[in-house]
């Protein structure tokens, strides 16, 4: 069977798109999926992220691919590691402008539009709701959410968001990711959360894996 297609997209920076695929890769992985992780933008975060651990130390145990450069025609390089993978997860750049997000979620089962609390994630995300809903023209099984990164669960914000973010359309995730310093550590180590041992990374760990069974049951 091909494997099903996961975008991570957004149209800002920093809301942790390359942060979610690299983890989601990690649980699916855990759960025994062949998984590929594709690298779409040119910051190429992933492609630095997979090559990070040190001499020695155990790094991410999942291919990452550098598809940035395939521009428009990235949804034909992707097809290339379809029959080979069960679940692949695109990185997503950022600029909604760019034909790449587009091309991606016609290709896609899921987008998963991560956002934070901040009202600038919102305005964004309700570019990104257009976007999605024009590649649903044609990729009518293509299904989409909202997921709450870096949240502070007691600010009033953070409510009033998920409300707004509910009324653009698409779902929440029902499991959110709060800010644990431990993302940032993962990524200078080459690591994800999944294989570090501290309190906060076991926590954060709990979270992933939730995320992704959520995604999981998403898939047809
Ligand atoms: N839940 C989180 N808690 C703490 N730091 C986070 C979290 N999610 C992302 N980050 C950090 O925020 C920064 C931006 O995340 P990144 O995944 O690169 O975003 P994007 O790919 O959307 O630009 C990185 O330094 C990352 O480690
Ligand atoms: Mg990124």
């Amino acid at each position: 069977m091909a494997a099903e297609i996961i975008a991570i997209t957004q149209q800002k920076g920093g809301v942790g798109k390359s942060t979610i695929a690299m983890h989601l890769g990690a649980a699916f992985h855990e759960k025994k999926k062949r998984v590929l992780v594709v690298d779409a933008d040119g910051q190429n975060t992933l492609v630095h992220w997979s090559s990070a651990a040190s001499d020695g130390a155990s790094g991410i145990p999942f291919p990452v691919v550098n598809l940035s450069e395939a521009g428009g025609q990235i949804h034909r390089e992707i097809k290339k590691f379809v029959n080979d993978y069960d679940i692949i997860v695109v990185d997503c750049p950022p600029s909604i402008t760019e034909k790449v997000s587009g091309v991606v979620l016609l290709a896609a089962s899921v987008a998963v539009i991560p956002t934070s609390s901040s009202p600038a994630d919102y305005w964004s995300s309700v570019g990104l709701v257009k976007l999605v809903q024009q590649a649903q023209v044609m990729n009518e099984d293509l299904r989409a959410v909202f997921l709450l990164n870096k949240t502070e669960e007691k600010r009033m914000l953070t409510r009033e968001l998920k409300v707004a973010l509910e009324e653009l359309g698409f779902p929440l995730l029902k499991t959110q990711i709060p800010t644990r310093e431990c993302y940032k550590q993962a990524m200078a180590l080459g690591q994800t959360v999944l294989q570090m041992t501290d309190r906060g990374s076991r926590l954060a760990a709990t979270e992933i894996r939730a995320v992704a069974d959520e995604i999981l049951g998403m898939l047809p």
